[in-house]
């Protein structure tokens, strides 16, 4: 595909024709290729075995790692296949070494998987956590991380794209500063993967986590990590298993020498090839043709939704990204959620305790939550908000 083709693109999404998806933030609407790829390998258990399945399409199951690393500019041996962002980003957060009293700077946007995971090493390590202000956009403020630099400084987490509030943090501002100061960069990429261009160099982090099921298209059960070459000679798992660490001598295990250290022997195949075939689609149509159709939807959704003086807009910064969060005064969300399903829009909600800093600083109420993807229309989107502003 040279440019993007929205007719044939719904004709590869089986889902266009049952619902109105407006929420690719949550697990968006795999294409055909992606459900073949699940069900052919599926299908292969059943006939010949799961582990002949494996044997018979392990170079395709291999091409998966290139795949993703072509994706994020990374090379194969950086990535680890994973079943969710969450375990990829504990991973990595659980190996790095952290001495007493170090420092985690994050940001006010953070999620809350990763947060209860500062709160448990911080306990655990007597680690420190610090939360950067936020400048008058929302977004992180680069010069506020950078005043808070100091040689105590253990590691810089931030959320890119937050679960709420449309924004897009300076994810590669904060890169700059976390090479500068040669601090590790863990960067939560999962509501980034699928929607904006991923380049981990440009973004100079050392570690990055996406799943597979929201803007990427991928099925439901995966992930991936990406571990920068620097730390495949040192970073030791916090936990292991005999394929990522070889059992090699009875006192003895060796890690693998590449990013797969993290992995354990066990996984789905069929949920990888859907992962492979999802990024691979998302390539064929390009990431940059995809990032501005998003970014175009969602203007289009706020501002249709900005017609309404009953809907509260609840997004930030000055770069937005395909996340809509806004409110309706005094009406509950579950229930708009359900009227709308009901008619066959599916749109969702965004919890105050996902993004606890960012809500209790901004006293966000339970929000709704829409994101449309690249082949949405507009026509769409107008009907669902229509609909929507129509609701009892
Ligand atoms: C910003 C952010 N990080 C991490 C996650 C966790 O991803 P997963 O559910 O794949 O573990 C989410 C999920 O919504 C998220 O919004």
């Amino acid at each position: 595909m040279c440019a993007l083709d929205i007719e044939r693109i719904r004709g590869e999404t089986p889902g266009i024709v049952v619902s109105t998806h407006l929420l690719a933030s949550g697990s968006a609407l795999m294409p055909q290729s992606v459900v073949d790829a699940v069900v052919g390998h599926t299908l292969l258990e059943a006939q010949i075995g799961g582990y002949e399945a494996q044997a018979r399409q392990a170079d395709a199951l291999d091409r998966v790692y290139r795949l993703v690393a072509n994706h994020i500019g990374a090379s194969a041996r950086e990535i680890a296949l994973m079943e969710n962002a969450t375990v990829a980003w504990c991973h990595a957060f659980y190996a790095l070494p952290l001495k007493p009293g170090a420092r985690i700077l994050t940001c006010e946007a953070e999620y809350a998987a990763n947060y209860v995971a500062f709160l448990q090493r911080a306990k655990r390590d007597d680690l420190k956590i610090e939360v950067v202000p936020s400048d008058e956009t929302g977004a992180l403020n680069v010069a506020a991380l950078k005043d808070a630099m100091d040689e105590d400084v253990g590691l810089i987490a931030i959320t890119w794209v937050p679960t709420n509030g449309g924004l897009v943090n300076p994810a590669a501002e904060v890169g700059k500063i976390a090479q500068a100061f040669d601090v590790p960069y863990l960067l939560d990429a999962c509501q980034a993967a699928g929607q904006l261009r991923i380049d981990v160099a440009a973004l100079g982090c050392d570690f990055l986590s996406a799943t597979g099921r929201k803007f990427l298209r991928g099925p439901r059960g995966t992930g991936f990590l990406y571990v920068k070459e620097k730390w495949l000679s040192s970073l030791e798992p916090a936990m292991i298993d005999f394929f990522g660490a070889p059992w090699v001598a009875q006192d003895r295990y060796a890690l693998r020498d590449d990013a797969r250290r993290f992995e354990t022997w066990e996984n789905s195949y069929a949920l990888r090839a859907g992962l492979g075939a999802a990024v691979d689609y998302a390539d064929q149509i390009g990431i940059d043709l995809i990032a501005e159709r998003v970014g175009l939807l969602a203007d289009k959704t706020r501002s249709h939704l900005a017609e309404y003086p009953q809907i509260t807009l609840r997004d930030l910064g000055s770069t937005k990204c395909g996340i809509v969060s806004f409110s309706i005064g005094g009406k509950d969300p579950h229930l708009i959620v359900q009227h709308m399903a009901d008619s066959g829009f599916a749109i969702g909600v965004s919890y105050p305790s996902t993004t606890r800093i960012d809500s209790e600083r901004r006293n966000l109420p339970t929000m709704l939550r829409i994101a449309p993807h690249y082949y949405n229309t507009e026509a769409e989107i107008e009907r669902a908000i229509e609909h929507l502003s129509r609701l009892p």
